[in-house]
């Protein structure tokens, strides 16, 4: 199935993580109503009111199309052509009032994402692609970093929401990394991970048990920057995969032996 994205749904999207965002700020020095999904998942209000604001914008724009959103959302999800939503990326720093969290919403056609958008309102920073066209952070093109020695990059991880349960948690990857990298960062949103990598910020970032929602949109703008995505074998990414790993390219062999230590 051929779809176009348009310069006019590109902007309706950008639109609509602004207005979104601008709401969600108004949120943040405001009392939270905070409900644990695990031991350490939680959702406020503010996630659910992102969602259902997105989810009844893009079901009237685009009625035909299905939604994947992360709070217990789905619309025709058997739907080649489909919204994938995270409405509030970083939810954890919000809920405590830290300002480094996103909204991310990506278009997948037939499996492929072929738009981005990931808007973070604190700093009024809005990155997007489309498939072919490039990578850009307030309609200024981006590209990843040069650094080429792992000894001086600078990475980004995240944890899984069963770090206290499971060993499988990346804490040893976490170590491994510290001592090989320049230093290695943890902000909380997956979204604003793959962005900053996309510019160069970092050079690059790797995590494990992501869902769909974290990865998609951010998947494609690090992609259309010139980085490289994969999992930890270097097999094509899977935005339903169980592990990602985004670089600028040169260090992605480095990243990826220290991966496959055992
Ligand atoms: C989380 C963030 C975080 C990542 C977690 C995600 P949420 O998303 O992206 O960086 O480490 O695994 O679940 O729950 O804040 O939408
Ligand atoms: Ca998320
Ligand atoms: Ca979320």
């Amino acid at each position: 199935m051929k779809v176009r994205v348009t310069t006019q749904t590109l902007k309706f999207v950008i639109d609509l993580v602004q207005h979104v965002g601008d709401m969600l700020c108004k949120g943040t020095s405001r009392k939270k109503r905070i409900e644990y999904k695990g031991s350490v998942d939680l959702v406020t209000q503010y996630d659910r009111k992102s969602q259902r604001y997105i989810v009844r914008a893009l079901k009237k724009h685009y009625p035909d199309f299905g939604i994947l959103s992360e709070e217990a959302v789905s619309h025709r999800i058997s739907e080649p052509v489909k919204w994938i939503v995270d409405p509030l990326d970083g939810t954890t720093n919000f809920a405590h009032g830290l300002p480094i969290w996103t909204i991310s919403i990506a278009l997948e056609v037939e499996h492929d994402i072929v738009l981005g958008v990931v808007y973070d309102p604190t700093r009024r920073e809005v990155f997007h692609a489309r498939a072919g066209r490039g990578a850009y952070l307030n309609r200024k093109k981006i590209s990843v970093s040069r650094v080429k020695d792992l000894g001086r990059a600078l990475l980004i991880t995240g944890f899984p929401y069963d770090i206290r349960t499971s060993v499988d948690n990346n804490l040893d990857h976490f170590a491994d990394f510290a001592v090989r990298s320049q230093a290695v960062r943890r902000l909380g949103s997956a979204a604003m991970d793959l962005c900053y990598t996309a510019c160069g910020r970092f050079d690059g970032y790797w995590e494990k048990k992501l869902s769909p929602w974290d990865q998609a949109a951010g998947s494609l703008i690090l992609k259309e920057a010139g980085g490289v995505i994969t999992d930890f074998r270097g097999r094509p990414f899977d935005i339903y995969g169980d592990e990602v790993l985004a670089t600028n390219g040169l260090i992605h062999r480095q990243m990826m032996k220290i991966l496959l230590r055992k």
